[in-house]
């Protein structure tokens, strides 16, 4: 996929590995600045020496999206940096496999932190910016758990179709100021993430099952990315509020 993204300025969270790396990458590519954040220094400086020999400039921005101070503060910096903010990709999420019933607190309010309260920090600061320029994308990257629901993931489930219902009325609310706000759903995608949860007995049953029964097999970060320069580009300009499911064959429904 080929996007016209020169004199953009681009933040994507959790950059720092799988597909937000890929994202990030893809951009650049494409001629991007991009913010890249991670809650790890390590892993955020790892994607911005890959971006070395890409068009776009890379700038490490290291900020725990639980934390909305935080939050404000990386945001501030990256307007500082490069200018303005125009493509914002929601991407950082974390997952455990387990049975609902074996859930602690600890573990729900982790996956509810990241995964929905994260979102909503980000997109509070960076909407408040493109408003006030009268322009922007923003890019939620929820999972085919919240549009079907998946075994061993209900929280998780929960909070990606929770981003998937405020994107929509986000998408309504921003219309106004000229800000598309649209949602890429993967299914299962190859990624550090995707090994972790594969480490314990019930996520590797869970996860070898689903892995079997997807048509194209695993989808590869890269395949998640070209949706996202779809939503990124001018091309996709009349398009808000939608979901598009990057999941090789596996789910169909709405
Ligand atoms: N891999 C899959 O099969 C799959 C499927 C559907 C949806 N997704 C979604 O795609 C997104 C990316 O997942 P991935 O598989 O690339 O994961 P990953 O673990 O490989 O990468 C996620 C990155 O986010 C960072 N991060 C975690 N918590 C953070 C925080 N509080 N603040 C800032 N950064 C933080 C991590 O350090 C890591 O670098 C997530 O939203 C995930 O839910 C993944």
């Amino acid at each position: 996929m080929k996007a016209d993204l020169q004199g953009k300025v681009a933040l994507v969270t959790g950059a720092g590995s799988g597909i937000g790396r890929a994202i990030a990458l893809a951009l650049a590519e494409n001629g991007a600045n991009v913010a890249v954040n991670d809650i790890d220094r390590e892993r955020a400086e790892e994607t911005v020496r890959q971006m070395a020999e890409l068009t776009g400039e890379g700038f490490a921005v290291i900020a725990d999206i639980t934390d909305y101070a935080e939050v404000r503060r990386m945001v501030d910096d990256v307007i500082r940096y490069f200018g303005q903010i125009d493509i914002l990709v929601n991407n950082a999420g974390w997952d455990k496999l387990e049975p609902f019933l074996q859930n602690r607190p600890e573990t729900w309010e982790r996956i509810i932190a990241i995964n929905f309260k994260g979102p909503i920090h980000v997109t509070r600061a960076v909407a408040e910016h493109m408003a006030e320029r009268r322009t922007g994308k923003i890019i939620n990257i929820a999972s085919d758990a919240g549009r079907v629901g998946s075994t061993g993931e209900a929280v998780y489930s929960g909070c990606k179709g929770g981003l998937i219902a405020m994107s929509k009325t986000w998408a309504r609310e921003f219309a106004r100021y000229q800000i598309r706000v649209n949602v890429v759903s993967p299914g299962l995608t190859d990624t550090p993430l995707l090994e972790e949860l594969k480490q314990t007995e019930f996520g590797g049953k869970i996860l070898g099952a689903i892995e079997k029964s997807i048509p194209f097999g695993l989808a590869r970060p890269e395949d998640v990315a070209n949706a996202v320069l779809f939503f990124a580009d001018d091309a996709s300009n009349y398009i808000t509020g939608q979901v598009l499911s990057v999941s090789g064959g596996l789910t169909f429904h709405d």
